[in-house]
């Protein structure tokens, strides 16, 4: 039987045509037709100027730095994330400063976001930035957020790696901010087998993106350097498949968004298993369909679930576990953290990918549908073995 996995590619169709172009031109190099083309596109679709990287992480990397964080510095970020989110604040010599998330939507509360910053400008250290992540697909509350930023004159970065095709208050995730990264990771909802997008509104910072992600070379005969610079161009074959993935971006957001409500519905009669909150502020996309277990009215630990799930040949994880509980960042300034460690302790991803279907699907129901009975018979039968009387259960 093959495995069930968390979130595979789906190709679209066309993504094959683009390649094709890129070979027959010989355009097999980071510059290209179909750089310009996926850049024009994905402008198109957010409404910002975009340049195509290598990762999103190299996204994340760009970003910090048009926003002028560099060595000494404090960046504050959800500590319920990817190391990727944050890893980047390391690259440039700062510091990540860990903020708890809401139970409401998992993202940063924006009442610890007020707590922080009211504290550190009492003390005159404010941050460089603010990371805000949208995770698995759904945006944070950006209005509180935006305006505590605005007011405290701390320039926001979203982090919009999982969340493509997600809105807030109809305005598209990746536009809330000053700059914005996307990626196009082999897992995301869509792929480029790995790349990603920076963008913002502010052209000239494009422009500089583009110039570092190419080493930046200044404009001379021989190879001349004033600046620090980075491979971090996507190739031109890779943005051929973005172009063709693009394309079906609506499609695969209604696909994982029908995956994860047939999960809830499926589960509607299973006590202690319930889906990631939908916020009302705007459309989840369900990039991974994430379930919160409560283990006493499940009658099985999240754990346990994830281990009788592979047992079964299906792949599922748990939430990510806090950056504020991970030895590389062990000791950093962190506000709350209570909430992040309850979600990392009780959440799991089941597999959520756009292609899954329903026969699959059935398989994963059916496989937490009997870890769940499986452990509450076993409960059951020791609660029935504990009432007998001594001698019974000694066996005479
Ligand atoms: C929240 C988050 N941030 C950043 C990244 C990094 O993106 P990439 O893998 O394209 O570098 C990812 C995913 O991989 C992610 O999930």
């Amino acid at each position: 039987m093959n495995r069930i996995l968390l979130s595979v590619p789906h190709m679209g169709g066309t993504e094959q045509i683009y390649v094709n172009e890129a070979f027959a031109s010989n355009w097999l190099s980071t510059v290209g037709p179909n750089i310009d083309a996926f850049e024009r596109e994905f402008e198109q679709r957010i409404g910002l100027p975009a340049v195509a990287l290598s990762s999103g992480t190299a996204a994340i990397h760009l970003g910090l730095r048009l926003l002028g964080v560099g060595a000494g510095d404090e960046v504050l970020c959800p500590s319920l994330t990817f190391a990727a989110s944050c890893n980047p604040v390391r690259y440039l010599g700062a510091a990540p400063v860990f903020l708890d998330s809401e139970s409401a939507t998992w993202n940063l509360d924006p009442n610890i976001l007020e707590d922080a910053l009211r504290k550190r400008s009492r003390q005159k250290n404010l941050p460089s930035a603010l990371i805000v992540v949208h995770l698995y697909g759904q945006c944070a509350d950006m209005d509180p957020i935006a305006s505590l930023c605005r007011a405290y004159e701390v320039p926001v970065l979203e982090d919009t790696a999982e969340s493509l095709g997600a809105t807030y208050r109809n305005q598209a995730a990746g536009t809330l901010g000053s700059v914005a990264a996307f990626s196009f990771n082999g897992n995301k909802i869509i792929t480029t087998t790995g790349g990603g997008m920076l963008v913002s509104s502010n052209q000239t910072w494009i422009e500089k993106a583009r110039f570092w992600s190419q080493q930046a070379r200044d404009p001379a005969l021989w190879y001349q350097h004033s600046e620090l610079g980075y491979n971090y161009r996507m190739s031109n074959v890779l943005a051929g498949i973005g172009r063709g993935q693009l394309s079906v971006l609506d499609l695969r957001v209604s696909q994982r968004r029908a995956v994860a409500l047939r999960y809830r519905d499926s589960f509607s009669d299973l006590p202690g298993i319930c889906l990631m909150p939908q916020a009302s502020f705007g459309e989840h996309t369900n990039w991974l369909a994430c379930f919160l277990i409560e283990e006493r009215e499940f009658g099985c630990s999240r754990d346990r679930l994830i281990r009788s799930l592979d047992e079964a040949n299906v792949e599922a994880r748990p939430v990510w576990k806090p950056m504020h509980l991970q030895p590389l960042y062990a000791g950093c300034e962190r506000y709350g953290g209570a909430v992040a460690e309850d979600l990392f302790r009780r959440g799991i991803c089941l597999p959520s990918s756009s292609s899954l279907s329903e026969r699959d699907q059935l398989i994963v129901v059916n496989a937490v549908r009997r870890a769940a009975n499986a452990n509450r018979l076993d409960s059951l039968k020791e609660s029935r073995t504990s009432l007998l009387p001594r001698k019974m259960e000694a066996g005479n």
